[in-house]
C-alpha cells in the first residue's frame, strides 16, 4: 500500500539471451500464478540480444507450457531496451551474461532493481536458470520448474506487501 492509499502495482520484467526460451516461460508462469492470487501485475519479458526480435517462443517453451497447462504462443520477442529500467520496478535476469549485459545498459538515474530470479530463491542465491536452447527437448522441463518457484516467490513477496 501506497501512501496514498493506492496498492501499487508490482512491474516486473523477466530478461534473458533471445528472449524465446526462459524469459517468456517466467512470463507466462507469472502471469498464470498473478492472476491466481488475484494480484493484478504488469508484466513483461525481453531479452538482451536481437536475433529472435518478433518471433514467437520456441516451439519446446510452447509446447513445455501447454504441459502445464499455460498458453504462451501469443508472446513475440523484443530486445530489452534503456527505457525498461524506468518501466519496470524489477528486472530479473536468468543467468549472470544477461545481468552484465543489462548492467552495460543501464542508465544512470535507472530505478528498476536489477537481480538474477534465482536470488529470489533461498539456497539457489547466484545461481542461473539453465539455458534449454542449445539442449535437448526434456531441459525445458527443468526450466519451467524453476521459474514456476520463481513465479510463486514473487507472488508471495508482493501479496506480503499488500
Ligand atoms: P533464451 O535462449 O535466452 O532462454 O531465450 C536462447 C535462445 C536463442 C539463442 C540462445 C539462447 N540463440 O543463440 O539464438
Amino acid at each position: 500500500m501506497r501512501e496514498d492509499g493506492e496498492i501499487a502495482k508490482p512491474a516486473i520484467l523477466f530478461l534473458c539471451l533471445g528472449n524465446i526460451c526462459r524469459s517468456p516461460l517466467a512470463e507466462g508462469a507469472a502471469r498464470a500464478a498473478f492472476a491466481r492470487a488475484g494480484i493484478d501485475a504488469k508484466l513483461d519479458s525481453a531479452g538482451t540480444g536481437d536475433w529472435h526480435v518478433g518471433h514467437a517462443p520456441d516451439r519446446r517453451a510452447q509446447a513445455e507450457a501447454r504441459r502445464r497447462g499455460i498458453d504462451i504462443p501469443a508472446l513475440r520477442a523484443r530486445q530489452l531496451s534503456p527505457d525498461d529500467f524506468y518501466d519496470f520496478d524489477l528486472i530479473l535476469a536468468a543467468d549472470e551474461t544477461n545481468l552484465r549485459d543489462a548492467r552495460a545498459i543501464r542508465p544512470a538515474g535507472a530505478t528498476a532493481d536489477l537481480m538474477l530470479m534465482l536470488d529470489l530463491l533461498p539456497g539457489r542465491k547466484g545461481q542461473g536458470v539453465t539455458d534449454p536452447y542449445y539442449g535437448k527437448d526434456d531441459g525445458f522441463a527443468s526450466t519451467w520448474d524453476d521459474v514456476e518457484a520463481i513465479a510463486s516467490a514473487l507472488v508471495a513477496e508482493f501479496s506480503a506487501k499488500g
